[in-house]
Protein backbone atom coordinates (compact mmCIF):
# COMPACT_ATOMS: atom_id res chain seq x y z
CA UNK A 1 0.00 0.00 0.00
CA UNK A 2 1.07 3.72 -0.24
CA UNK A 3 0.85 6.40 2.81
CA UNK A 4 -0.61 9.66 1.81
CA UNK A 5 -0.95 12.30 4.40
CA UNK A 6 -3.33 15.01 4.08
CA UNK A 7 -5.60 12.97 2.16
CA UNK A 8 -9.19 14.19 3.21
CA UNK A 9 -7.91 17.67 2.00
CA UNK A 10 -9.03 19.55 -1.32
CA UNK A 11 -6.02 17.72 -3.59
CA UNK A 12 -5.42 14.86 -1.53
CA UNK A 13 -8.80 13.57 -1.37
CA UNK A 14 -8.76 13.78 -4.98
CA UNK A 15 -5.43 11.86 -5.39
CA UNK A 16 -6.36 9.36 -3.03
CA UNK A 17 -10.24 8.57 -4.93
CA UNK A 18 -8.13 8.98 -8.83
CA UNK A 19 -5.43 6.43 -7.32
CA UNK A 20 -7.60 4.01 -5.93
CA UNK A 21 -9.68 3.66 -8.90
CA UNK A 22 -6.82 4.01 -11.41
CA UNK A 23 -4.21 1.44 -9.95
CA UNK A 24 -6.69 -0.43 -6.97
CA UNK A 25 -3.63 -0.23 -4.59
CA UNK A 26 -4.75 0.47 -1.02
CA UNK A 27 -4.52 3.34 0.32
CA UNK A 28 -3.34 4.38 4.21
CA UNK A 29 -4.37 8.03 4.77
CA UNK A 30 -2.95 9.97 7.72
CA UNK A 31 -5.24 13.27 7.79
CA UNK A 32 -5.17 15.42 11.65
CA UNK A 33 -8.86 16.66 9.81
CA UNK A 34 -7.93 20.75 10.49
CA UNK A 35 -10.55 23.31 9.15
CA UNK A 36 -9.30 21.59 5.98
CA UNK A 37 -9.99 18.23 6.02
CA UNK A 38 -13.43 16.79 5.34
CA UNK A 39 -13.96 13.05 5.36
CA UNK A 40 -17.05 13.50 3.43
CA UNK A 41 -14.73 13.96 0.20
CA UNK A 42 -14.20 10.02 0.76
CA UNK A 43 -17.73 9.20 1.45
CA UNK A 44 -17.48 6.86 -1.93
CA UNK A 45 -15.06 4.39 -0.21
CA UNK A 46 -16.51 4.32 2.68
CA UNK A 47 -16.68 0.16 3.72
CA UNK A 48 -13.69 -0.54 0.96
CA UNK A 49 -10.91 -2.24 2.58
CA UNK A 50 -8.63 -0.20 -0.01
CA UNK A 51 -8.75 3.03 2.32
CA UNK A 52 -8.03 2.74 5.68
CA UNK A 53 -8.03 5.99 7.17
CA UNK A 54 -6.16 7.45 10.43
CA UNK A 55 -7.07 10.59 11.83
CA UNK A 56 -3.62 11.79 13.49
CA UNK A 57 -0.85 14.37 13.16
CA UNK A 58 2.08 14.29 11.03
CA UNK A 59 4.12 16.07 13.72
CA UNK A 60 3.64 13.07 15.88
CA UNK A 61 6.63 10.90 15.61
CA UNK A 62 5.29 7.92 17.66
CA UNK A 63 2.07 7.52 15.19
CA UNK A 64 4.30 7.77 12.31
CA UNK A 65 6.77 4.74 13.44
CA UNK A 66 3.31 2.75 14.65
CA UNK A 67 1.96 3.21 11.20
CA UNK A 68 4.93 2.49 9.46
CA UNK A 69 5.79 -0.56 11.37
CA UNK A 70 2.06 -1.99 10.95
CA UNK A 71 1.46 -1.13 7.44
CA UNK A 72 4.70 -1.23 5.32
CA UNK A 73 3.91 1.45 2.96
CA UNK A 74 5.64 1.53 -0.24
CA UNK A 75 5.42 4.70 -0.69
CA UNK A 76 4.43 8.34 0.73
CA UNK A 77 3.10 10.70 -0.92
CA UNK A 78 3.12 13.91 1.16
CA UNK A 79 0.16 16.05 1.00
CA UNK A 80 -0.61 17.14 4.16
CA UNK A 81 -0.07 21.09 4.51
CA UNK A 82 -1.30 24.23 5.57
CA UNK A 83 -2.20 25.66 2.07
CA UNK A 84 -4.01 29.20 2.46
CA UNK A 85 -1.58 32.23 1.80
CA UNK A 86 -3.83 34.49 3.52
CA UNK A 87 -4.48 32.61 6.89
CA UNK A 88 -0.38 32.13 6.16
CA UNK A 89 -0.36 35.68 6.89
CA UNK A 90 -2.78 35.72 9.61
CA UNK A 91 -1.26 33.31 11.52
CA UNK A 92 2.13 31.94 10.50
CA UNK A 93 2.59 29.48 13.78
CA UNK A 94 0.93 26.44 12.25
CA UNK A 95 2.47 26.77 8.91
CA UNK A 96 5.49 26.12 10.52
CA UNK A 97 4.62 23.69 12.14
CA UNK A 98 2.67 21.38 10.23
CA UNK A 99 5.19 22.20 6.72
CA UNK A 100 8.29 22.32 7.95
CA UNK A 101 8.53 20.81 11.39
CA UNK A 102 5.52 18.04 9.86
CA UNK A 103 7.37 17.13 7.17
CA UNK A 104 10.89 16.81 8.80
CA UNK A 105 9.35 14.33 10.92
CA UNK A 106 7.61 12.59 7.97
CA UNK A 107 11.02 12.19 6.57
CA UNK A 108 12.63 11.01 9.97
CA UNK A 109 10.15 8.31 10.32
CA UNK A 110 10.28 7.42 6.73
CA UNK A 111 14.12 7.61 6.88
CA UNK A 112 13.97 4.83 9.58
CA UNK A 113 11.45 2.73 7.98
CA UNK A 114 13.27 2.97 4.95
CA UNK A 115 16.75 2.03 6.40
CA UNK A 116 15.40 -1.32 7.97
CA UNK A 117 14.06 -2.51 4.29
CA UNK A 118 15.97 -5.12 2.72
CA UNK A 119 17.98 -4.18 -0.65
CA UNK A 120 15.06 -4.84 -3.20
CA UNK A 121 12.24 -3.13 -1.22
CA UNK A 122 14.92 -0.62 -0.31
CA UNK A 123 15.39 0.21 -3.72
CA UNK A 124 11.82 0.54 -4.99
CA UNK A 125 10.62 2.59 -1.98
CA UNK A 126 9.49 6.86 -2.87
CA UNK A 127 9.49 9.89 -0.30
CA UNK A 128 6.66 12.15 -3.14
CA UNK A 129 6.80 15.49 -1.74
CA UNK A 130 3.63 17.64 -3.42
CA UNK A 131 4.93 21.29 -2.98
CA UNK A 132 3.67 24.31 -4.88
CA UNK A 133 5.62 26.69 -7.53
CA UNK A 134 4.90 29.65 -5.13
CA UNK A 135 8.34 29.00 -3.44
CA UNK A 136 9.73 30.18 -6.62
CA UNK A 137 8.22 33.67 -5.97
CA UNK A 138 6.37 36.62 -8.46
CA UNK A 139 7.35 36.69 -12.02
CA UNK A 140 7.81 40.14 -14.27
CA UNK A 141 5.22 39.97 -16.68
CA UNK A 142 7.21 39.54 -19.62
CA UNK A 143 9.36 36.92 -17.78
CA UNK A 144 10.06 33.25 -18.53
CA UNK A 145 7.76 30.26 -17.13
CA UNK A 146 9.59 28.83 -13.54
CA UNK A 147 11.82 25.69 -14.84
CA UNK A 148 12.40 23.48 -11.87
CA UNK A 149 16.50 25.10 -11.63
CA UNK A 150 14.55 28.96 -11.27
CA UNK A 151 16.20 30.12 -7.64
CA UNK A 152 13.76 30.04 -4.68
CA UNK A 153 12.08 33.48 -3.28
CA UNK A 154 9.19 32.56 -1.56
CA UNK A 155 7.31 35.51 -0.35
CA UNK A 156 4.46 34.52 1.96
CA UNK A 157 4.78 32.96 5.13
CA UNK A 158 2.76 29.66 3.60
CA UNK A 159 5.27 29.33 0.34
CA UNK A 160 8.35 30.34 2.94
CA UNK A 161 7.44 27.22 4.67
CA UNK A 162 6.93 24.98 1.88
CA UNK A 163 10.76 26.36 0.26
CA UNK A 164 11.95 24.83 3.51
CA UNK A 165 10.04 21.66 3.54
CA UNK A 166 11.52 21.29 -0.59
CA UNK A 167 14.56 22.13 1.31
CA UNK A 168 14.37 19.62 3.21
CA UNK A 169 13.70 16.52 1.33
CA UNK A 170 16.18 17.65 -1.23
CA UNK A 171 18.90 17.62 1.93
CA UNK A 172 17.42 14.23 2.89
CA UNK A 173 17.88 12.54 -0.18
CA UNK A 174 21.52 14.30 -0.59
CA UNK A 175 22.69 13.40 2.86
CA UNK A 176 20.96 9.95 3.50
CA UNK A 177 20.28 8.56 0.41
CA UNK A 178 16.15 8.47 1.06
CA UNK A 179 14.48 8.39 -2.51
CA UNK A 180 12.61 11.27 -3.29
CA UNK A 181 10.91 12.64 -5.73
CA UNK A 182 9.41 16.35 -5.45
CA UNK A 183 6.78 17.81 -7.53
CA UNK A 184 5.64 21.79 -7.51
CA UNK A 185 2.23 22.50 -9.36
CA UNK A 186 0.40 25.48 -10.37
CA UNK A 187 -2.55 26.84 -8.52
CA UNK A 188 -5.28 23.73 -8.77
CA UNK A 189 -9.05 24.03 -9.13
CA UNK A 190 -11.87 21.39 -9.13
CA UNK A 191 -14.57 19.20 -7.20
CA UNK A 192 -14.26 19.69 -3.33
CA UNK A 193 -11.92 22.64 -3.14
CA UNK A 194 -12.27 24.28 -0.25
CA UNK A 195 -14.35 27.96 -0.52
CA UNK A 196 -11.62 30.01 1.16
CA UNK A 197 -9.52 29.39 -2.09
CA UNK A 198 -10.38 31.75 -5.13
CA UNK A 199 -12.31 29.76 -8.11
CA UNK A 200 -14.88 28.10 -5.39
CA UNK A 201 -15.46 31.04 -2.95
CA UNK A 202 -16.31 33.01 -6.36
CA UNK A 203 -19.07 30.17 -6.97
CA UNK A 204 -20.17 29.94 -3.63
CA UNK A 205 -20.36 33.11 -3.04
CA UNK A 206 -22.02 34.07 -6.63
CA UNK A 207 -25.14 31.23 -5.71
CA UNK A 208 -25.61 33.30 -2.24
CA UNK A 209 -25.75 36.53 -3.77
CA UNK A 210 -22.95 37.81 -2.03
CA UNK A 211 -19.67 39.90 -3.23
CA UNK A 212 -17.65 38.62 -5.03
CA UNK A 213 -13.91 40.20 -3.77
CA UNK A 214 -11.08 40.67 -5.63
CA UNK A 215 -7.67 41.42 -4.27
CA UNK A 216 -5.95 45.23 -5.23
CA UNK A 217 -6.28 45.59 -9.55
CA UNK A 218 -7.09 42.29 -10.17
CA UNK A 219 -4.09 42.11 -12.52
CA UNK A 220 -2.23 38.83 -10.40
CA UNK A 221 -1.51 35.97 -12.93
CA UNK A 222 -2.11 32.46 -11.95
CA UNK A 223 -1.10 29.12 -14.16
CA UNK A 224 -4.66 27.08 -13.51
CA UNK A 225 -4.55 23.34 -13.22
CA UNK A 226 -7.15 21.07 -12.89
CA UNK A 227 -7.07 18.57 -10.05
CA UNK A 228 -7.12 15.24 -11.98
CA UNK A 229 -4.53 16.43 -14.18
CA UNK A 230 -2.12 16.78 -10.94
CA UNK A 231 -3.09 13.39 -9.89
CA UNK A 232 -2.45 11.71 -13.23
CA UNK A 233 0.98 13.69 -13.18
CA UNK A 234 1.63 12.78 -9.75
CA UNK A 235 1.06 8.90 -10.59
CA UNK A 236 3.51 9.32 -13.86
CA UNK A 237 6.39 11.09 -11.07
CA UNK A 238 6.10 8.00 -8.79
CA UNK A 239 6.19 5.68 -11.46
CA UNK A 240 8.74 6.55 -13.55
CA UNK A 241 10.11 10.28 -11.84
CA UNK A 242 14.26 9.97 -11.60
CA UNK A 243 15.19 9.81 -7.64
CA UNK A 244 16.10 12.96 -6.08
CA UNK A 245 14.47 15.09 -8.98
CA UNK A 246 12.06 17.93 -9.15
CA UNK A 247 9.29 18.14 -11.68
CA UNK A 248 7.23 21.50 -12.17
CA UNK A 249 3.59 20.80 -13.09
CA UNK A 250 1.53 22.96 -14.65
CA UNK A 251 -1.26 23.52 -17.85
CA UNK A 252 0.11 26.31 -19.62
CA UNK A 253 -2.70 28.21 -18.53
CA UNK A 254 -2.06 31.88 -17.07
CA UNK A 255 -5.11 33.52 -16.24
CA UNK A 256 -5.41 37.08 -14.44
CA UNK A 257 -7.57 36.81 -11.83
CA UNK A 258 -9.94 39.39 -13.12
CA UNK A 259 -10.47 37.71 -15.93
CA UNK A 260 -11.06 34.02 -14.20
CA UNK A 261 -13.76 35.97 -12.19
CA UNK A 262 -15.48 37.22 -15.36
CA UNK A 263 -14.99 33.38 -16.76
CA UNK A 264 -16.71 32.16 -13.57
CA UNK A 265 -19.47 34.67 -13.72
CA UNK A 266 -20.40 34.03 -17.56
CA UNK A 267 -20.31 30.44 -17.36
CA UNK A 268 -23.10 30.69 -13.98
CA UNK A 269 -25.25 33.09 -15.82
CA UNK A 270 -25.50 30.32 -18.49
CA UNK A 271 -25.82 27.18 -15.88
CA UNK A 272 -27.63 29.19 -13.24
CA UNK A 273 -29.00 32.42 -14.41
CA UNK A 274 -29.97 34.46 -11.57
CA UNK A 275 -33.10 36.31 -11.73
CA UNK A 276 -31.47 39.42 -10.30
CA UNK A 277 -28.94 39.92 -12.78
CA UNK A 278 -25.81 39.07 -14.40
CA UNK A 279 -23.22 37.47 -11.58
CA UNK A 280 -21.00 40.40 -12.44
CA UNK A 281 -22.95 42.77 -10.56
CA UNK A 282 -21.27 41.16 -7.65
CA UNK A 283 -17.76 42.02 -8.25
CA UNK A 284 -15.78 44.29 -5.91
CA UNK A 285 -12.42 45.19 -5.60
CA UNK A 286 -11.10 45.05 -2.06
CA UNK A 287 -7.87 45.86 -0.45
CA UNK A 288 -5.03 44.11 -1.41
CA UNK A 289 -3.14 41.02 -0.12
CA UNK A 290 -0.11 41.84 1.62
CA UNK A 291 3.34 41.44 -0.24
CA UNK A 292 0.70 39.57 -3.00
CA UNK A 293 2.74 37.85 -5.95
CA UNK A 294 2.17 39.39 -8.92
CA UNK A 295 2.85 36.45 -11.18
CA UNK A 296 3.23 32.42 -11.42
CA UNK A 297 3.62 30.55 -14.59
CA UNK A 298 5.31 26.62 -14.81
CA UNK A 299 7.05 25.47 -17.36
CA UNK A 300 6.25 22.37 -17.41
CA UNK A 301 8.62 21.18 -20.54
CA UNK A 302 10.70 18.63 -17.88
CA UNK A 303 7.73 16.34 -16.87
CA UNK A 304 6.20 16.60 -20.73
CA UNK A 305 9.61 15.40 -22.04
CA UNK A 306 10.75 13.15 -19.69
CA UNK A 307 7.38 11.11 -18.34
CA UNK A 308 5.07 11.93 -21.74
CA UNK A 309 2.41 13.52 -19.05
CA UNK A 310 -0.06 16.21 -20.72
CA UNK A 311 -3.26 17.36 -19.38
CA UNK A 312 -6.18 15.92 -20.16
CA UNK A 313 -8.59 19.06 -19.46
CA UNK A 314 -8.18 22.86 -20.72
CA UNK A 315 -9.29 25.86 -18.62
CA UNK A 316 -12.51 25.97 -20.79
CA UNK A 317 -13.71 22.06 -19.93
CA UNK A 318 -11.71 22.11 -16.27
CA UNK A 319 -13.71 25.03 -15.28
CA UNK A 320 -17.24 23.89 -16.97
CA UNK A 321 -16.96 20.51 -14.98
CA UNK A 322 -15.97 22.14 -11.81
CA UNK A 323 -18.90 24.43 -11.92
CA UNK A 324 -20.96 21.52 -12.93
CA UNK A 325 -20.06 19.73 -9.74
CA UNK A 326 -20.84 22.84 -7.40
CA UNK A 327 -23.88 23.11 -8.53
CA UNK A 328 -25.00 19.38 -8.19
CA UNK A 329 -23.21 19.18 -4.56
CA UNK A 330 -25.25 22.09 -2.75
CA UNK A 331 -24.78 19.67 0.08
CA UNK A 332 -21.26 19.53 0.26
CA UNK A 333 -21.19 23.55 0.12
CA UNK A 334 -23.61 23.89 3.13
CA UNK A 335 -21.72 21.46 5.42
CA UNK A 336 -18.38 22.71 4.62
CA UNK A 337 -20.10 26.63 5.50
CA UNK A 338 -21.91 25.46 8.51
CA UNK A 339 -18.46 24.89 10.24
CA UNK A 340 -15.62 26.94 10.63
CA UNK A 341 -14.96 28.25 7.93
CA UNK A 342 -17.59 31.14 8.37
CA UNK A 343 -15.48 32.23 10.94
CA UNK A 344 -12.64 32.20 8.95
CA UNK A 345 -14.38 34.58 6.27
CA UNK A 346 -15.42 37.33 9.28
CA UNK A 347 -12.03 37.20 10.31
CA UNK A 348 -10.52 37.47 6.84
CA UNK A 349 -12.68 40.11 5.04
CA UNK A 350 -13.67 42.64 8.06
CA UNK A 351 -10.32 44.32 7.60
CA UNK A 352 -10.90 44.33 3.72
CA UNK A 353 -12.26 47.92 3.09
CA UNK A 354 -14.27 47.88 -0.66
CA UNK A 355 -12.71 49.73 -3.23
CA UNK A 356 -9.33 48.96 -2.87
P1 LIG B 1 -5.80 21.51 1.86
O1 LIG B 1 -5.56 22.62 2.82
O2 LIG B 1 -7.10 21.42 1.14
O3 LIG B 1 -5.60 20.11 2.62
C1 LIG B 1 -4.57 19.87 3.53
C2 LIG B 1 -4.89 18.60 4.30
O4 LIG B 1 -3.81 18.36 5.22
C3 LIG B 1 -6.18 18.70 5.12
O5 LIG B 1 -6.96 17.54 4.95
C4 LIG B 1 -5.68 18.81 6.56
O6 LIG B 1 -6.57 18.24 7.52
C5 LIG B 1 -4.36 18.04 6.49
N1 LIG B 1 -3.41 18.46 7.51
C6 LIG B 1 -3.06 19.73 7.86
N2 LIG B 1 -2.17 19.72 8.88
C7 LIG B 1 -1.91 18.42 9.16
C8 LIG B 1 -1.08 17.75 10.08
N3 LIG B 1 -0.30 18.44 10.93
N4 LIG B 1 -1.06 16.40 10.09
C9 LIG B 1 -1.85 15.70 9.24
N5 LIG B 1 -2.68 16.26 8.35
C10 LIG B 1 -2.71 17.61 8.31
O7 LIG B 1 -4.59 21.58 0.85
P2 LIG B 1 -4.54 21.22 -0.71
O8 LIG B 1 -4.94 22.41 -1.50
O9 LIG B 1 -5.22 19.92 -0.94
O10 LIG B 1 -2.96 21.04 -0.90
C11 LIG B 1 -2.34 19.77 -0.70
C12 LIG B 1 -0.85 19.90 -0.95
O11 LIG B 1 -0.64 20.36 -2.28
C13 LIG B 1 -0.17 20.93 -0.03
O12 LIG B 1 1.07 20.41 0.35
C14 LIG B 1 -0.02 22.16 -0.91
O13 LIG B 1 1.10 22.92 -0.52
C15 LIG B 1 0.17 21.52 -2.27
N6 LIG B 1 -0.27 22.34 -3.42
C16 LIG B 1 -1.51 22.91 -3.44
C17 LIG B 1 -1.92 23.64 -4.57
C18 LIG B 1 -3.30 24.24 -4.66
O14 LIG B 1 -3.60 24.94 -5.64
N7 LIG B 1 -4.22 23.96 -3.72
C19 LIG B 1 -1.04 23.81 -5.65
C20 LIG B 1 0.22 23.22 -5.59
C21 LIG B 1 0.59 22.48 -4.46
P1 LIG C 1 -5.83 31.63 -3.83
O1 LIG C 1 -6.93 30.78 -4.37
O2 LIG C 1 -5.84 31.98 -2.38
O3 LIG C 1 -4.45 30.91 -4.23
P2 LIG C 1 -2.92 31.45 -4.13
O4 LIG C 1 -2.88 32.67 -3.28
O5 LIG C 1 -2.24 30.29 -3.47
O6 LIG C 1 -2.49 31.70 -5.53
O7 LIG C 1 -5.80 32.97 -4.65
C1 LIG C 1 -5.65 32.97 -6.05
C2 LIG C 1 -5.53 34.40 -6.50
O8 LIG C 1 -6.78 35.06 -6.26
C3 LIG C 1 -4.50 35.17 -5.70
O9 LIG C 1 -3.83 36.10 -6.60
C4 LIG C 1 -5.30 35.93 -4.67
C5 LIG C 1 -6.62 36.18 -5.39
N1 LIG C 1 -7.82 36.22 -4.52
C6 LIG C 1 -8.73 37.27 -4.67
O10 LIG C 1 -8.55 38.18 -5.49
N2 LIG C 1 -9.85 37.28 -3.87
C7 LIG C 1 -10.08 36.32 -2.93
O11 LIG C 1 -11.10 36.39 -2.20
C8 LIG C 1 -9.14 35.22 -2.81
C9 LIG C 1 -9.35 34.13 -1.80
C10 LIG C 1 -8.03 35.23 -3.65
Amino acid sequence: MILVTGGAGFIGSNFVLDWIEATGEPVLNLDALTYAGNLRNLASLQGDPRHVFVQGDICDRALLDRLFAEHRPRAVLHFAAESHVDRSIHGPGAFMRTNVEGTFTLLEAARQHWAALPADKKAAFRFHHVSTDEVYGSLAPDAPAFTEIHPYEPNSPYSASKAASDHLVRAWHHTYGLPVVTTNCSNNYGPYHFPEKLIPLLIVNALAGKPLPVYGDGQQVRDWLYVGDHCSAIRAVLANGRLGETYNIGGWNEQANIDIVHTVCKLLDELRPDPAGPYKRLITFVTDRPGHDRRYAIDARKIERELGWRPAETFASGIRKTLQWYLANADWVAEVQSGSYRDWVAQNYAARAPGA
